[in-house]
């Protein structure tokens, strides 16, 4: 599945468009990465989802979000599928981080931008009044 960054995509948050735009680009480079340089490429791409996700847990604390324990246990979630995929590459094994790139990453991340990201957003919204 190849993704691109579309403004489309934007959720009209800027911190979490920028996330998005971000990830959606990290993703893209592993699916294209040769073998020399996807462990770096992916190894950065963690570094940054847990980032990305802290700032989305951040925005729901701070406006109350009601279902903030389903959205923060999907990061969760996804936080140890990528150590586990991380782990595969420290033993040499890179076709989990590949496919990852290429298929599961961008399906997962259309789904959980469009549902949970998706509603976080539109409830930070209305909380500020804009
Ligand atoms: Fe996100
Ligand atoms: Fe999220």
């Amino acid at each position: 599945m190849m993704l691109s960054w579309t403004e489309d995509l934007a959720l009209g948050n800027d911190d979490i468009d920028c996330d998005h735009r971000h990830a959606v680009e990290a993703m893209m480079r592993i699916a294209a990465a040769d073998d020399p340089a996807l462990p770096a490429l992916f190894g950065a791409f963690v570094t940054h989802m847990r980032e990305h996700f802290e700032r989305e847990n951040a925005l729901m604390r701070a406006t109350g979000f009601p279902a903030r324990a389903c959205h923060e246990g999907e990061h969760v979630r996804v936080l140890s599928l990528l150590d586990s995929i991380a782990a595969d590459i420290a033993a040499g094994r890179l076709e989990s981080a590949r496919d990852f790139g290429r298929h599961g990453g961008p399906a997962w991340f259309i789904d959980h931008r469009n549902t949970m990201d998706f509603v976080t957003v539109d409830y930070a919204r209305r909380q500020s009044g804009r």
